[in-house]
């Protein structure tokens, strides 16, 4: 699926098509350079979801927890991650393996711990406002 948000207004409607877009699949993997929206996405995502709480990148702890309505939801930034042993050391997979939402900036980081299954979102930056957002369900 192919979606354009000409402005971060149109970001909820756009999370809401994502979610049904998913199925049920609840871990799902952004990619795109520093800026394109990754975690403005997430917000988006968070607060479609229910969540009240703010949404900021887990720069210092790698996973926030936010509670929705129905669902935990695990916010993974690995950007900073220095081997995927620190992946491991941190338990990635009681969330990863859960039942939460899992949503995963940078996940190139940990190229051989992806689950088999999910939901992959790539973000390209077309101007100031404007991003290209590209769903694909692996
Ligand atoms: N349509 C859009 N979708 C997402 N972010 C947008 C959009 N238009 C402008 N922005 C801005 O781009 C920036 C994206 O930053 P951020 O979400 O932190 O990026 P990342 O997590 O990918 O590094 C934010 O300042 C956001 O307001
Ligand atoms: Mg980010």
């Amino acid at each position: 699926m192919l979606l354009t948000a000409n402005s971060t207004t149109q970001l909820p409607s756009i999370a809401s098509e994502i979610i049904s877009f998913a199925r049920g699949i609840r871990i799902f993997l952004f990619y795109g350079d520093m800026g394109a929206g990754k975690t403005t996405l997430i917000k988006a995502l968070c607060e479609s979801l229910g969540t009240t709480e703010p949404v900021t990148s887990p720069t210092f702890s790698i996973v926030n927890e936010y509670i929705g309505t129905k669902n935990r939801i695990y916010h993974f930034d690995f950007y900073r991650l220095k081997n995927q042993t620190e992946a491991l050391d941190m338990g990635y997979e009681e969330y990863f393996y859960s039942d939460a939402y899992c949503f995963i900036e940078w996940p190139e980081k940990i190229p051989d711990l992806l689950p088999a299954n999910y939901i992959s979102i790539n973000i390209k930056v077309l101007d100031d406002n404007s991003r290209q957002i590209i769903i694909k369900q692996i």
